[in-house]
């Protein structure tokens, strides 16, 4: 798709999205020869910077990044002069410019300067590729995307805008967002990234459900009693606290990632695997959903342990009353002949006992009662740490006895995948943009059908200032949880 060659504009090359995430995965894909032959990419930001500075910047992040990755790959200690080399070569095809994001005359520099690239380079009109990569604060999407259509648009080729979240806070702010990128790019060269899409475990959810007969014909109310997405991080918001307070954990994790994985649990079979065929199932399926209630959501804020600091008490944090939900469960109900009377039930939280993000199918009860107290199966997909997909079982306990026990088919990746390296969600996601593929992207009518199911509740949590049950940093979550999850009829199993 981008012959000829590309430019890969990263927008925020000074801030923290680019240079731990966005940079690494460049240099990863670089180095798996996954970029076209004639990449250019150019780092823009405010910050003014020499091209010494930029490199050392960026370069600190890829060097350990890199590292790793070799090593987890080839179980090869990195050899240092290869890696140089390496580092060497993508470097060269970097450089940095400097310039405001609500003028016009740094986005004029900018197209001088790709201009320049591409004329030296021999690119014809129609090769003149563009990517713009937004890795910064939603305050600047839109004035950023109007200085870019305005000033750096390649009027004959393909431009492509990656844009990341928050894409809003509710509904309006949303569609007004939508709206307002709308005005200036088409929505097949916006790129909306939610990174869980890029997820190994998550790409695989479709595969396991469309390609296996025996899950495809057992994936519905019939036999599947709940459903658990749950998201777990060990630590707290520390530094991030400013930001954090003004979204909290719903806007932050559950209605972005979580949601997305549940549309992919519970959608339709699509037509084909073709992007739009998918995300129009994902959309049937979110429309379906009723927005939650406030009596189906727990909510938390993590205290001090005595050792680490609560919510409260991190010094990012300006409002030292705040009511933010640091912590949430919510349960959420899909309306259709496959999902009636199903709870789906969220919890994401930060500062807790783990970090995990897992997604557990639970199946109802055997029928009949040959055996006794037979637990039920489960499906569980790991989607970190150590990706895994396991189902738990019920075998005759081997030897003379007929007593039966649980047991699991398991198929943890690094065991039986571990000459494999497993990407990371931002090389896959760049890779997508690359080759045109918005499979893994999120479209305009997905976003609105997301925030729709969000809004009302969030909308009460904020205006009636909903007190959050506390916990404590490095605990399960609150105490009410186990309660919350019976409520719907889930046995713990002692894995969670
Ligand atoms: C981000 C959230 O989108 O996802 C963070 O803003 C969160 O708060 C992060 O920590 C989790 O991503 P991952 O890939 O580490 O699970």
């Amino acid at each position: 798709q981008l012959d000829g060659g590309v430019t890969i504009v990263v927008l925020g090359a000074s801030g923290d999205l680019a240079k731990k995430k966005t940079y690494p995965a460049l240099f990863k894909l670089f180095k798996n020869g996954f970029l076209p032959e004639k990449t250019h990419i150019v780092g823009y930001a405010r910050t003014k910077m020499n091209h010494d500075e930029y490199i050392q910047r960026i370069s600190q992040y890829i060097k350990v990044n890199g590292a790793k990755a070799l090593y987890k790959t080839l179980q090869w200690v990195p050899d240092n002069q290869a890696m140089k080399k390496q580092l060497e070569d993508f470097l060269a095809i970097t450089s940095y410019q400097s310039g405001q994001y609500d003028q016009d005359e740094g986005f004029q520099n900018l197209d001088a300067y790709i201009s320049k690239f591409e004329t030296d380079s021999g690119f014809k009109d129609s090769s003149k590729h563009r990517i713009f990569y937004m890795a910064l604060p939603p305050s600047v999407f839109v004035p950023v995307a109007k200085g870019l259509k305005k000033n750096a648009y390649s009027a004959n080729s393909i431009n492509r805008l990656v844009v990341e979240k928050p894409f809003g806070m509710d509904s309006e702010s949303s569609n007004n967002l939508a709206r307002e990128l709308g005005a200036l790019f088409r929505e097949e060269e916006i790129y909306r990234i939610d990174h869980y899409l890029g997820k190994e475990m998550v790409k695989n959810l479709m595969t396991i459900r469309f390609a296996n007969v025996f899950f495809g014909q057992i994936w519905d109310r019939r036999n599947i009693d709940n459903v658990q997405i749950t998201f777990k991080e060990p630590f707290g918001t520390e530094g991030r606290g400013g930001y954090f307070d003004e979204f909290g954990i719903i806007r932050d994790v559950i209605q972005n990632h979580l949601l997305q994985v549940l549309s992919l649990i519970a959608m339709e079979r699509p037509i084909s695997t073709d992007a739009e065929a998918i995300r129009d199932e994902k959309v049937k399926v979110l429309k379906c959903i009723s927005p939650i209630e406030l009596e189906d959501a727990l909510l938390g804020q993590y205290v001090g342990d005595g050792d680490k600091p609560g919510y409260l008490e991190d010094d990012s944090l300006k409002n030292k009353e705040s009511v933010t939900p640091t912590f949430a469960a919510l349960t959420m109900f899909i309306d259709n002949e496959r999902w009636e009377g199903v709870p789906f039930i969220l919890k994401a939280g930060k500062a807790l006992d783990q970090a995990k993000v897992e997604i557990r199918i639970q199946f109802r009860n055997v029928s009949g009662n040959l055996f006794k107290d037979t637990p039920r199966n489960e499906l569980v997909l790991r989607v970190q740490p150590s990706e895994a997909v396991y189902v738990k079982m019920n075998n005759k306990h081997p030897g003379l006895s007929f007593q039966t026990i649980q047991s699991e088919l398991d198929l943890t990746y690094n065991r039986r995948y571990s000459e494999m390296s497993i990407p990371d969600a931002y090389e896959a996601l760049i890779l997508d943009v690359l080759r045109g593929d918005h499979s893994n992207f999120v479209r305009d009518d997905e976003l609105d059908a997301a925030w729709k199911i969000f809004t009302p509740l969030l909308h009460k949590i904020d205006n009636e200032k909903v007190q959050p049950k506390p916990y404590k940093y490095g605990s399960r979550g609150p105490e009410e949880l186990d309660d919350f999850i019976r409520k719907y009829g889930y046995d713990r199993t002692g894995s969670q």
